[in-house]
């Protein structure tokens, strides 16, 4: 059965544009996983632009299966053993993007993020790398002992939306997806999606994760979280 984490970080967005408690990221997790959400995502950025320390605190002392994200860095690697969520997914990360722009560096940064991953092990955090659709970011994976990857879907999401011809993109993604699992990775997948980009993308069987944010809260202003959610599960557990 495939999963739906739903990524809260916009609600922190509208709440620090006044720079108040309203609204809450912390409400909008315990009702997303009550609408049906099967986990939360919220990415712990350098810069702290949506969700804070404190928000990571509070919602690390719930029963809410939590996602972290964060960038490859030491000091956001004790963060997460500090607060222990159940997952962590290492995205990249740069100061002046408007949201993660591609896959990790796998080759540049591997000592780096090969000592993050055995630590985070250590600890029973399951671990995720963001990466594009690239069998050897496939292989560099699993040669770094993470337990899961996930496939960056901001290209053919876009191609998508835009009506152009994703198919080349669809099948790099079907492939990678394949043999991800044949190594034994799990599969996910995330990044500028929805309802249409998940009908097209819930075809691959080898992705049990979809993790979903921007549209998700933007799409609830109007219609409410419960809506949106039901109607997201139903694509995926179809
Ligand atoms: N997955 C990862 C690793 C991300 O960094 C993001 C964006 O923070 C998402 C999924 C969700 O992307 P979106 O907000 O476009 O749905």
């Amino acid at each position: 059965m495939k999963r739906l984490g739903v990524n809260i970080d916009h609600v922190a967005t509208v709440r620090n544009a006044r720079g108040g408690f309203h609204p809450s990221p912390i409400l909008a997790a315990k009702n997303a996983i009550k609408c049906g959400a099967d986990s939360i995502t919220v990415h712990l950025r350098e810069d702290r632009r949506h969700i804070n320390d404190n928000d990571l605190k509070i919602l690390s002392r719930t029963k809410i299966p939590i996602n972290l994200e964060i960038a490859c860095s030491i000091k956001m690697m004790n963060i997460a053993i500090k607060y222990e969520p159940n997952f962590v997914c290492l995205v990249p990360e740069k100061r002046k993007e408007l949201t993660t722009e591609g896959g990790l560096n796998l080759v540049k940064n591997y000592k780096k993020i090969e000592h993050i991953i055995k630590k985070l092990n250590q600890y029973k955090i399951r671990t995720s790398l963001f990466i594009n659709p690239k069998i050897k970011d496939i292989q560099y994976s699993k040669k770094l002992n993470s337990q899961c990857i996930e496939l960056h879907t901001g290209k053919i999401s876009e191609m998508i939306k835009n009506k152009k011809n994703y198919l080349n993109e669809f099948n790099k993604i079907k492939k990678c997806s394949s043999y991800a699992k044949l190594l034994g990775l799990e599969v996910h997948a995330g990044h500028g999606m929805d309802y249409k980009t998940t009908k097209i993308l819930n075809n691959i069987k080898e992705i049990e994760e979809f993790n979903i944010g921007h549209f998700i809260i933007g799409e609830s202003i109007m219609f409410g979280l419960k809506n949106v959610i039901k109607k997201f599960q139903k694509i995926i557990k179809k």
